[in-house]
């Protein structure tokens, strides 16, 4: 087989391959894994009957299943649709928006392969383009997805050490820096791995910089604001003219139906519906159906305030105590945990890297995620990147409980061989 670069740059065992490839086989075939590693949501009850509900109320009526099942929608999604949600937006957060900024597409991993490189990569004058990443770690599903080599430039943050077991990711303004070649700025926000929200001030302060340099500040809202919502702190939803801002329904319990939205100037959304029109020809309908029958009983974002959210702040909880009984001896520090489905673990000096520490983990049964594939675009050696790991709390207690055993008796015998 005699691949393109293309070919050769998607193909090539890249980070969220080998992440999904774990995912899907230790949950398939070895059910006995203790797996704190995926980014799948918890199974919530509640959730799921109120899901499956508004899925059987779209199947009850012949002409909306027809809709669903055997219609390809417009290149940006059903209009009607479109103008529902951004009424809810409209009268929600005042936000100016009507269907015109909305496109639904197949899930946010794709959703930034088409944004990042409409905006990103070689540009018709010769020159090429980078998407900036004003703090780093990030989301590590964004590492492959560019179509050119240097495609994203990141800078570290600002660490804030809170008390002897806590600590905080802030931008450091002084060291995050949009030059010519800035294509667009990029932050999840709540972040994957960290869970960190970064304020409402850093993000105006983005907000800010990148209009000055006519460039788009695109927000990952996975797990943000408005739904799912999965934020334990108070922040504002942020959107305008300038922003382009990635929804999903993944995490409201619907990973299933690769259903994402993006809200953005007119321009962008059409170029954004053209190029996804290429890829995908249409969105698919179930998502948005789901969807729909969901913003009409007012669901869609009263799911995740009242229960999504609370599940995970109980759980977040949960395993913050746990990890403290289990580990609090060891020099560990969680990143304060303001949202998102993680906690994010940093054990200053470890010996081994993260990745060794993983494999060892995973040796005896238990899958976490390495840290340091979460820094894309850092061009500087970081030795912050080898002490970390990401774990999920979407796992019940008893599952987290056995982990965090394994997981003290690992990172102590790392300690005491360095
Ligand atoms: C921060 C972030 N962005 C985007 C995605 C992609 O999600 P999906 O393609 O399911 O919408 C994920 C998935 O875990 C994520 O964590």
């Amino acid at each position: 087989m005699r691949l393109s670069q293309f070919g050769e740059t998607l193909s090539a065992g890249s980070s969220i391959v080998s992440l999904m490839e774990d995912l899907g086989s230790a949950l398939r075939e070895n059910p006995e894994m203790l797996f704190l590693g995926g980014g799948n949501p918890a199974r919530i009850p509640a959730v799921e009957t109120a899901l499956s509900g508004a899925l059987h109320n779209a199947l009850a009526d012949p002409e909306k299943a027809w809709q669903m099942l055997g219609v390809y929608q417009s290149p940006a999604g059903d209009t009607q649709l479109r103008q529902e949600l951004a009424d809810c937006l409209k009268s929600r957060y005042q936000w100016p928006v009507s269907a015109a900024n909305i496109a639904f597409a197949n899930g946010s991993q794709s959703a930034f392969f088409v944004l990042f490189n409409l905006f990103a990569g070689a540009m018709s004058d010769g020159s090429a383009r980078h998407i900036q990443l004003p703090l780093v770690p990030e989301y590590l599903g964004y590492s492959e997805l560019g179509l050119g080599s240097n495609f994203y430039r990141a800078s570290r943050p600002d660490i804030e050490l809170i008390g002897d077991h806590s600590f905080k990711y802030h931008v450091d303004f002084s060291r995050f820096a949009i030059d010519a070649d800035s294509a667009a700025v990029c932050v999840s926000r709540p972040t994957n791995p960290t869970g960190n929200m970064i304020t409402d001030t850093e993000l105006a302060g983005l907000d800010e910089r990148a209009r000055v340099a006519d460039i788009p500040l695109i927000i990952d809202g996975a797990y943000g604001l408005p739904f799912p919502g999965i934020v334990f702190t108070e922040a504002c939803a942020h959107w305008n003219e300038n922003t382009i801002l990635v929804l999903s329904l993944s995490k409201l319990g619907l990973p299933g139906v690769r259903t994402s939205v993006v809200i953005a100037d007119e321009p962008v959304i059409r170029a954004f519906a053209q190029a996804n029109t290429v890829l995908s020809l249409a969105a698919g309908n179930v998502g948005p159906a789901i969807a729909r029958e969901l913003l009409a009983s007012e669901q869609l974002l009263q799911l995740g305030r009242e229960q999504v959210t609370p599940f995970y702040r109980e759980r977040c909880q949960q395993t913050l105590a746990i990890l403290q009984a289990a580990l609090g001896h060891l020099p560990m520090r969680v990143h304060r945990p303001e949202g998102a489905i993680f906690l994010w673990l940093w054990f200053e000096g470890l010996p081994i890297s993260s990745a060794e520490l993983y494999q060892r983990l995973k040796a005896r049964g238990v899958l976490i995620i390495a840290g340091e594939h979460f820094f894309p675009g850092l061009q500087e050696p970081w030795q912050h990147q080898y002490e970390c790991v990401r774990i999920s709390y979407a796992q019940p207690g008893h599952v987290v409980e056995q982990a965090a055993k394994i997981l003290s008796q690992e990172v102590a015998r790392a300690y005491a061989q360095g």
